[in-house]
């Protein structure tokens, strides 16, 4: 069965608002499209970009997610104290060095102190190394393989549905044998909750940032000495089918 990827994205003034893709059958295009649709068009957007693409190559299929740890703290300052120790154990990076990296997400990682178009990667000498600072990697070509069931899952656990892509994206990061750790926060300045992937866990922390910050972004640590133009290959272009999610 031949697969597409159909991404929407939403833009104002030229600046990304907000986006989703599924993978799916060529029958279902026009569903997507309009479950999509309506999903964004709540949004303040001047422009809609849809994208869709044949799947050139198989896709990966994964049973499970990671499994979800739900932890929540009383502010953002401890919950970054834990996230840090987490990325810590895996890492080996200095308390210090991980801080220095979660305070340029919350301020603003990209050179022009915005947000990046996608996830800061560093290496476990703390260096940064995406080819381009201002747009990082983005992660894509990932999605469930029978989707309603999975978000109605997620549902009936008190998640939503933003919980259910962002598990999704970051499982399919972890799949990468160099990719050792996630650190997540939204730019939305009213959604507060984050999280740290691992090999083992997805840990979901509330809040991980502070109310009202625009700031938000990604960053992958890997491996020293991995292969960048692979690992770029492997999270934009290497299709991702999860069967079911972890809990
Ligand atoms: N942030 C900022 N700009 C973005 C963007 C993002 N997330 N996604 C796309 N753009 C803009 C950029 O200008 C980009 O150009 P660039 O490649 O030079 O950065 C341009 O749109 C074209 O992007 P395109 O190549 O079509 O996007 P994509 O194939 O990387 O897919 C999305 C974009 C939005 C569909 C993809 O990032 C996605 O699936 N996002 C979902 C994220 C998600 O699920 N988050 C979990 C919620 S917690
Ligand atoms: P979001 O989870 O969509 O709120 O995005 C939070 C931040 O993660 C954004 O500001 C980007 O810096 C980064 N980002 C967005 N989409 C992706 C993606 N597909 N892959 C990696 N990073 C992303």
């Amino acid at each position: 069965m031949k697969l597409f990827s159909v991404k929407l994205r939403a833009s104002k003034d030229g600046k990304h608002i907000s986006g989703a893709e599924r993978i799916t059958p060529h029958e279902e295009i026009n569903t997507v499209i309009n479950q999509l649709y309506h999903r964004l068009s709540h949004k303040e957007f001047d422009s809609i970009n849809i994208k869709i693409d044949i799947l050139k190559e198989k896709p990966l299929l994964v049973e499970k997610t990671l499994p979800i740890v739900n932890l929540t703290f009383k502010d953002h300052k401890k919950a970054n104290k834990t996230a840090v120790q987490i990325i810590q154990k895996q890492t080996g990076l200095s308390e210090e060095k991980i801080k220095q990296l979660i305070d340029l997400i919350h301020s603003g990682a990209s050179p022009d102190g915005e947000n990046m178009r996608g996830a800061m990667i560093v290496d476990l000498s703390g260096n940064r190394l995406e080819k381009d600072q201002f747009r990082g990697v983005r992660t894509t070509h990932v999605d469930y393989l029978e989707r309603d069931k999975i978000i109605q899952k997620l549902i009936k656990k008190g998640f939503t549905e933003r919980t259910a892509d962002a598990i999704a994206l970051t499982t399919k990061n972890m799949l990468h044998k160099d990719i050792i750790a996630e650190y997540c926060i939204s730019d939305e300045p009213d959604y507060l909750t984050g999280y740290i992937s691992t090999k083992e866990a997805y840990y979901r922390l509330t809040p991980l940032k502070e109310k009202g910050n625009k700031k938000g972004g990604r960053i992958y640590f890997i491996k020293n000495g991995a292969d960048i133009d692979e690992i770029y290959r492997f999270l934009e272009e290497k299709p991702v089918l999860i069967k079911d999610v972890n809990m």
